[in-house]
């Protein structure tokens, strides 16, 4: 049996592949700091699996807490989701970001030297193509940064690459992950953010449960369709298989390089109606000004993981929402009693 160690396992993507890896027979440890997650997660991923990850409380910034770890555990990869997200919040404390992500994945690189653990899956994103060249986003697309979260994610792909290049038993494995959305359809497990959303489809979703008024909609002048933003939605179980996919396909050391998202683009609008279809109620909205800094469409194309690890994304805009709506209405508070 392959383990895998999961920074980050308890939140929102990493839960999802945890509950995948698990299924898939593979022995699961997670690190995680919770500062933006709960253990939680993890008890409904057992209740769901029958199956139990080991948990340990720690900061990937932490090199004790990291060879602890590796020398209790023989881990085979690591699939490396811990990091701060939130854009607007990087902006107004880069340093954090910095840190964080840039600082806490070269203290983890470090102790896989130590541990000789030479394969790792980093959670990369859409912004680092920036401002898009062009539709649909290959991988061999210009790359820029416009904000500091962008940053980071650019300059830790560079020192993946960096490392690889000066030590070539490494695999490693950039995977580039468009708009997750949705939850499992147990409704157990799903996105939990702490305040108001930034994101789209979890401020949807907490006005179709009575928690906020409406939906402000960023500009309606874009030259899309219906001149509302369009991004390329991903299920988060279809993206949780793709990284089970990435452990199965790229096998051979190197610096592989792959988007996840569907290929499909969709407006503001549609996901609006979709999720009304879901939740049989109207989303009361408003349209506003554009949010600084977005993009008028973002959409991946999906060939290099159709070519590289016969991944593709099963799942559609309605078990988007469908799912998404389930999660929210069975857990309104999120994981937040059980904290
Ligand atoms: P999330 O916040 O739910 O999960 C991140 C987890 O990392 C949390 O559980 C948090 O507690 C943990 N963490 C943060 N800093 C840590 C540290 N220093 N030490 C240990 N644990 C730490 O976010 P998510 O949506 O699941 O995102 C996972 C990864 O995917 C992130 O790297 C994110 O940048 C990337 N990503 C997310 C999206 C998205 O829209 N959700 C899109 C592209 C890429
Ligand atoms: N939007 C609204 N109202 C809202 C929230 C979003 O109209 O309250 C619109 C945005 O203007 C955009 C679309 O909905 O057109 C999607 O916005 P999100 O914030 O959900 O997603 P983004 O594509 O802007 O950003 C996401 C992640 C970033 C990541 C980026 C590229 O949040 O971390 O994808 O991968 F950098």
């Amino acid at each position: 049996m392959e383990n895998i160690l999961v920074t980050g396992g308890t939140g929102y993507i990493g839960s999802h592949t945890v509950l995948e890896l698990l299924n898939g027979g593979y022995g699961v440890v997670v690190l995680d700091n919770l500062c933006n997650s709960s253990e939680e997660s993890l008890e409904r991923v057992k209740r769901l699996t029958g199956k139990d990850a080991k948990f340990y409380k720690g900061d990937i910034r932490n090199a004790a807490d990291l060879d602890g770890i590796f020398k209790e555990n023989k881990i085979d990869a690591v699939i490396h989701f811990a990091g701060l997200k939130a854009v607007g919040e990087s902006v107004r404390l880069p340093l954090a970001y910095y840190d964080n992500n840039v600082t806490g994945t070269l203290v983890l690189l470090e102790s896989m030297k130590r541990a000789g653990v030479h394969k790792i899956i980093f959670s990369s994103s859409a912004t680092v193509y920036g401002v898009p060249e062009r539709l649909p986003l290959t991988e061999d697309c210009a790359l820029s940064a416009i904000n500091p979260y962008g940053a980071t994610k650019l300059v830790i792909e560079g020192i993946l690459t960096d490392l690889q290049r000066a030590e070539p038993d490494w695999n490693v494995m950039l995977l580039r992950y468009f708009n997750p959305v949705g939850a499992h359809e147990s409704g157990e497990i799903g996105e939990d953010p702490k305040g108001i959303p930034n994101n789209l489809m979890p401020f949807i979703a907490q006005v179709a449960a009575g928690r906020r008024e409406k939906l402000l909609v960023y500009g309606n002048d874009y030259p899309t369709p219906d001149g509302t933003g369009v991004r390329d939605y991903i299920h988060v179980v279809d993206l949780a298989k793709g990284h089970v996919a990435a452990l199965k396909g790229y096998k051979d050391p190197g610096v592989h390089i792959c988007n996840l998202g569907t290929g499909k683009g969709y407006s503001v609008l549609e996901m609006v109606h979709a999720f009304e279809r879901a939740c049989g109620k109207k989303i009361p909205y408003e349209i506003v000004g554009r949010r600084a800094g977005d993009a008028a469409a973002c959409y991946a194309s999906a060939q290099k993981a159709f070519d590289d690890l016969g991944w593709k994304a099963e799942l559609g805009i309605d078990e988007m929402c469908s799912s998404a709506w389930k999660w929210q209405k069975n857990n309104p508070d999120g994981y937040a009693k059980h904290n």
